[in-house]
């Protein structure tokens, strides 16, 4: 295999994006920085600046990355990709976390397409490839009254970097390069997660959901899987059975008992995920 020495990080080119995504939604307000807190952060701040639905933010580097249950996201500057999205969705909050599902899956999509590596989703929020991460999504919101003010979907992807093979971290994560031995058109990759997922959006908007239930239901690891979840209420032992079509995932406890768990962190026995 390569060794990343081999070549050099390009950077993103902002223009040749929007062109490429031409009339998209996601082209009117895309912001890049070379150097940002979080994008998630930003594009936070900008939803409460008013800034409109389908705003991205795009970074080549991150210096607090953030990841769920208050983890970090490490990511060298140009490596990888790192992006939020501000959506204003018309959905109640009860259904958010339908939108992490299906940008996971676009990224499963745009994954596929341009470097024939086939992920799964490992329950609630990451894209694995074997037993490591490839991929994760942090979903924050803010809700008014009964409905979602606003959505911020910020995915990191590892695209060239992994850690230096056999340690720490290493033994958890990977990238595309790692898997591939291969440079990936990082602008490219992008253009076509957001293209993947302005259709999928479209169709959850128009409540046509049950083509990416079953989907996700597909391409989830955990399933059939005896799953231990950790949540501020303690930890649930049980069978993984499904992922409901509001995106939270049914175990069936050691009393026999169906319980539903809308987060956590879930471990796979036999699994160090
Ligand atoms: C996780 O694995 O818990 C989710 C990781 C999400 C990382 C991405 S990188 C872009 C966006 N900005 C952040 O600070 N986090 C998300």
């Amino acid at each position: 295999m390569k060794s990343q020495g081999d070549f050099i990080y390009e950077p993103l080119r902002l223009e040749r994006i929007k062109n490429a995504l031409g009339r998209s939604l996601f082209a009117a307000n895309m912001v890049c920085r070379d150097s940002v807190d979080s994008t998630n952060t930003l594009a936070k701040a900008l939803a409460g600046q008013g800034a409109p639905e389908g705003t991205v933010v795009v970074a080549e580097e991150q210096r607090a990355g953030r990841g769920r249950l208050g983890r970090g996201w490490v990511s060298p500057p140009r490596a990888n990709l790192l992006f939020s999205l501000l959506l204003r969705p018309p959905l109640e909050p009860d259904d958010v976390f339908v939108l992490t599902m299906v940008l996971a899956l676009a990224g499963i999509d745009a994954i596929e397409t341009a470097s024939h590596l086939s992920c799964s989703i490992k329950w609630p929020n990451d894209l694995y490839l074997k037993r490591k991460k490839l991929a994760g999504v942090l979903t924050e919101f803010s809700v008014r009254g009964k409905s979602l003010e606003h959505v911020i979907l910020g995915l990191g992807l590892n695209v060239h970097w992994h850690p230096e093979p056999g340690k720490g971290i290493a033994r958890q994560a990977t990238s595309i390069f790692a898997e591939t031995g291969l440079k990936t058109d990082r602008g490219d990759l992008l253009v076509r997660i957001l293209k993947a997922f302005e259709v999928s959006y479209g169709h959850i908007k128009e409540g046509k959901r049950e083509p990416y239930h079953r989907r996700w239901n597909d391409r989830c690891l955990v399933l059939g899987k005896q799953v231990v979840i950790a949540s501020s209420s303690g930890e649930i032992h049980g069978l993984a059975k499904k992922i409901d079509r509001q995106g939270a995932l049914i175990v069936l406890d050691r009393n026999g008992t169906e319980q539903r768990i809308v987060s956590g962190d879930v471990s796979v026995q036999n699994f160090h995920g």
